[in-house]
């Protein structure tokens, strides 16, 4: 007897009411999400600027799901502390953004986070290849990074498909996120190339009720 695992959905707070932040968190929290999505913009390494840890730190007591703290920031290890200690569960960091991800993985764990690795439209799966065995979580952007309500790269689910590969290859219990233009049918899409957390910020709060909106993106569980 085989089961799919169930998808994760962690709604990205980007999409928010950033007037009602808190709750928007507990809102999507009562709708069903699994982790909560965090954006960290520097209007440098992407062309947008979001928040820092200070609202990683406002929200934290609103929950125990995790916070997954997306940092599309350069460089970003002068800010890793902050943000574990602000609460984030796991800090998520560009391959693109700088030439020591090895170090910084190494710190993220060792400030007792999970580590992450992310990787934009024009970068190759096999540029994580040497630090997969660091990371927990593995996010595939599937739109540039810096903006919500995109549309989805579907050039990116080869990379989905082979990263679900040298997941199992690696035999280490890594989630293999997706993120961008996420909506019911382009989730599909990431679920069947292997991704098994949705991040969605518009699919989620840009709908007037969340917890449909979390269920639209659920397939059904299959039990053969
Ligand atoms: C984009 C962010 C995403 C964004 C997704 O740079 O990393 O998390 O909030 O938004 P949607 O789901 O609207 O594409
Ligand atoms: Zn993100």
């Amino acid at each position: 007897m085989t089961s799919l695992t169930r998808p994760l959905i962690a709604p990205s707070i980007l999409a928010a009411d950033f007037a009602r932040l808190g709750e928007e968190v507990d809102a999507v929290i009562k709708a069903g999400a699994d982790w909560i999505h965090l954006d960290v913009m520097d209007g440098h390494f992407v062309p947008n600027i979001s928040f820092g840890p200070q609202i990683v730190k406002a929200l934290r007591p609103r929950t125990a799901l995790p916070f997954d703290v997306h940092l599309m920031i350069e460089p970003a290890d002068p800010y890793l502390e902050a943000f574990a200690k602000a609460g984030a569960d796991h800090i998520l960091i560009h391959i693109e953004a700088g030439p020591h991800a090895h170090r910084s993985l190494q710190q993220i764990r060792a400030l007792g986070a999970k580590p992450g690795i992310v990787l934009c439209p024009a970068t190759p799966p096999e540029a994580i290849s040497e630090i997969l065995d660091m990371v927990d979580v593995i996010l595939v952007m599937t739109v540039n990074p810096g903006f919500g309500g995109q549309k989805f790269l579907s050039s990116q689910l080869p990379k989905i498909r082979r990263l679900r590969q040298m997941i199992a290859e690696s035999g280490r219990d890594i989630r293999l996120a997706v993120d961008g233009g996420i909506d019911s049918h382009t989730a599909h899409q990431a679920i069947a190339a292997g991704a098994d957390v949705l991040i969605a910020g518009s699919a989620i709060y840009a709908q007037p009720d969340y917890s449909a909106a979390i269920a639209a993106l659920r397939p059904e569980i299959t039990v053969s």
